[in-house]
């Protein structure tokens, strides 16, 4: 039977319009695909660049305003690859325009955002998906099938770290280009909506909800200059951002996200404690997980290292050969392939903006705890 066609229109050409326009070429290539994915346009406001992502990636055309990409009838999915303050009202007029959308982390500069646009994409009817990536990697995958296994029994504790270093410098900008992170008018908050809502996705996945929260948040740097004016300006977003939590199931958590520590470039970290197992998670070796089995025999005992690169293991057995490692890109392609999958199966794919609106609850929740100094509700 011939496959149908799956018709994108990319908005943004950086760091993820580059994970994005991989994945959509590679998906159909290792996975079976009901839906030929095309990729139509591509578009950014600088037309150069515009083109030559265009022309790197096989984008057939370029627009250079949103709208326009969103009013073309030959476009059947809108991906929005662009920061965070154009996510809502590009979400929103793609649903109405009756496209299907994904979109990057995090949904909303705030959940208020993000609400309106769970409500967009539910009263239109339309497929939706948001790139909480680090669900696809083989071996959170696998961590997740162990934990509803019940491998682990009952969960007593979460910890997540996600740590980087590259705005420790005093004379680094803030706003525009490549430093939109800095600037809490467009990213909405600082590592608490950029690395912990990672963290936050990921630990709702494999925990269940999150309760309460009690967080703390430092801005290290107070001013810098703002790359769009010139001016020095005060700095909006918090460097690091420090929570515990209590999960709905009961389970304590600690998460800590920081771009001041020094020597780490990308440590994304997390490990959950059951009555009978531990699990551990380290994203500068996404193929392992470090496993601990209570029930092994006592003297043979100890953390066992499963390389999750074999056959039987999630995504795995479309890739190379058992024992060949696969790295972040996959991540992507496993969830393009997902989500293409979820429109034959009718499955919603996951998580979608309701799920990513849970998660800007509780980025919302750990902001608001650390002004208020108390412990604050997750759930709303
Ligand atoms: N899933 C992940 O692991 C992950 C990693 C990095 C970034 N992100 C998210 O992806 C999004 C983009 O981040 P990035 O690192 O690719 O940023 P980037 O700065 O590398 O690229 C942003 C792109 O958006 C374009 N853009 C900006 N404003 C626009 C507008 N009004 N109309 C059209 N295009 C516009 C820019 O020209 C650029 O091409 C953010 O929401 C970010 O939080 C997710």
């Amino acid at each position: 039977m011939a496959r149908k066609k799956l018709r994108i229109g990319l908005i943004g050409y950086g760091f993820m319009g580059r994970t994005h326009s991989n994945a959509f070429h590679q998906a159909g290539r290792f996975f079976d695909l009901k839906y030929t994915p095309e990729l139509i346009a591509v578009c950014g406001r600088d037309q150069a660049n515009a083109e030559a992502h265009a022309a790197n990636w096989g984008f057939s055309s370029i627009e250079t305003d949103w709208r326009k990409l969103i009013e073309r009838d030959d476009i059947d999915l809108i991906d929005i690859a662009a920061p965070n303050n154009v996510h809502h009202d590009i979400a929103i007029a793609a649903a109405e325009a009756g496209k299907m959308v994904m979109c990057e982390k995090p949904l909303g500069r705030n959940a208020a955002e993000s609400q309106a646009m769970v409500a967009a994409v539910e009263k239109a009817g339309v497929a939706n998906m948001v790139w909480y990536n680090y669900r696809r990697i083989p071996a959170i995958t696998l961590a997740k099938q162990l934990i509803d296994a019940g491998k682990l029994g009952r969960i007593y504790h979460y910890r997540a770290k996600f740590l980087q270093d590259w705005t420790i410098a005093d004379d680094l900008p803030q706003g525009g280009p490549g430093l939109w992170r800095l600037d809490a008018d467009v990213a909405g908050s600082g590592v608490t909506g950029d690395l912990l809502a990672h963290c936050i996705d990921t630990a709702m996945w494999l925990n269940g909800p999150i309760d309460t929260v009690s967080g703390t948040t430092e801005t290290f740097i107070k001013e810098r200059m703002h790359s769009l004016t010139g001016n020095v300006a005060p700095v909006t977003i918090d460097d690091a951002s420090l929570f515990m939590a209590r999960f709905d199931n009961g389970s304590l958590a600690t998460f800590e996200a920081t771009r001041y520590a020094r020597g780490h470039k990308a440590l994304y970290t997390l490990e959950i404690n059951g009555e009978h197992a531990s699990i551990s998670w380290d994203l500068h070796d996404l193929n392992r997980i470090e496993y601990f089995d209570h029930a092994d025999e006592s003297q043979m005992r100890g953390w066992r290292s499963i390389h999750v690169t074999d056959g039987d293991h999630p995504y795995m057995d479309k890739w190379w050969v058992p024992g060949l490692s696969i790295g972040y890109e996959h991540s992507f392609v496993h969830q393009f392939a997902d989500f293409v999958a979820s429109l034959s199966s009718k499955q919603p794919a996951m998580p979608n903006f309701r799920d990513a609106l849970a998660t800007d609850l509780v980025t919302d929740a750990v902001l608001k705890s650390a002004k208020s100094g108390k412990w604050e509700n997750a759930h709303k």
